[in-house]
């Protein structure tokens, strides 16, 4: 336990003490920093650009909040314009902020976000499910006070735990509170008891679990966070070289697309359901259908963690052109896979 909590604050870099898993998924990282930070009553700003935003606002409503939205299309990302804003006036106790929308592929830039909600007096919530270990987080660096994230993504360890942290300033407000945690499981004054240095009985661990998770952390640093990032980073631009061959493109907006997640334009004409279910009985390659507005526009490519590997992405853009050539959308499938396994620049 203490060398997974020693990895996972390299990976997050920072030194926050308050550094551990949560026993359950991304969703249960979202559920213990809302209701160990927020009380009845407390003004939260929640920005909102895709189904996780949508997702930290009721579950902000919830533990009694009062939820102000910032909200940007979806596909693009919030400007601190817009978030500084929705603080004139105003004297929130959180702002929440998702990293990577993985229902998207947008990428929202967090440090200015994160000075201002510092200068009008309030903690800033980061989801970061999808962006652990696939770009650059710097939980330190960024002053960020509350982050959770899962680790089925780019951590590419099973699904079932969500690791977190807590600034000193965001435990100053989980242990003044002056009501009690609504949730007995989350409630980070107790789990601190068993993540702590006494290992005061909580609740059973997942102990499978912890044992993947060490071992996805061990293996995260030996590859080091730097080469990790621009494996993501290089293995996305081959595959938009490719795209690109096809006459394809990544819709999310330009300059703020997330490597891990590839937004895909889905050409007119095409049955994109009949595409991915292709995709899956003959391949077994499994992308994802757009969600809310973007669905029928886009299909979600992933490319994390250890799935993010040239190999597949060329498996994947010769399997992809050949079935959008049998329904009718021609396009240089061979051109395109070689484009992307030469790799470089656009
Ligand atoms: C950005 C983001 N936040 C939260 C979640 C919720 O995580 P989980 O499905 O592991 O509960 C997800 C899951 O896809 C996610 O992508």
């Amino acid at each position: 336990m203490e060398e997974a909590k020693a990895m996972l604050r390299k990976v997050f870099l920072t030194e926050n003490e308050m550094t551990f898993p949560v026993s359950g998924t991304g969703s249960a990282g979202m559920e213990c920093c809302f209701v160990n930070l927020v009380e009845p009553g407390d003004e939260v700003v929640v920005c909102i650009n895709g189904v996780f935003g949508m997702r930290m606002a009721e579950v902000a409503e919830r533990c009694g909040a009062v939820v102000i939205k910032v909200e940007s299309e979806w596909g693009r990302i919030i400007e601190t314009e817009q978030v500084a804003e929705a603080l004139k006036g105003r004297n929130p106790k959180l702002v929440a902020v998702v990293h990577a929308e993985t229902s998207t592929g947008a990428q929202t830039p967090i440090e200015e976000i994160s000075r201002i909600t510092h200068e009008a007096g309030a903690l800033i919530l980061l989801d970061a499910v999808t962006s652990l270990g696939g770009i650059p987080l710097r939980i330190d660096d960024w002053e960020i006070d509350a982050v959770y994230s899962g680790t089925q993504k780019c951590l590419s360890c099973p699904p079932g735990l969500a690791p977190v942290s807590f600034s000193k300033d965001a435990m100053k407000v989980i242990t003044g509170r002056s009501s009690k945690v609504q949730s007995w499981y989350l409630d980070i004054n107790l789990l601190a008891g068993y993540w702590g240095g006494n290992r005061v009985y909580h609740h059973t661990a997942p102990i499978s679990m912890n044992y993947a998770f060490h071992e996805s952390l061990r293996l995260i640093l030996e590859e080091g966070l730097e080469s990790r990032w621009k494996r993501h980073l290089d293995n996305h631009l081959a595959l938009k070289k490719g795209l690109k061959v096809m006459g394809l493109e990544i819709v999310s907006q330009e300059g703020h697309q997330l490597p891990q997640l590839n937004a895909v334009e889905i050409p007119d004409g095409v049955d994109e359901a009949a595409v991915r279910g292709r995709l899956l009985s003959e391949h077994d390659i499994e992308i994802g259908p757009g969600l809310g507005p973007l669905k029928g526009k886009i299909w979600r490519v992933g490319l994390m963690g250890e799935t993010s590997k040239k190999e597949n992405v060329c498996r994947f853009l010769n399997a992809f052109g050949r079935i959008l050539n049998d329904q009718g959308f021609r396009n240089e499938t061979e051109a395109a896979v070689a484009a992307a396994n030469e790799g470089g620049a656009l």
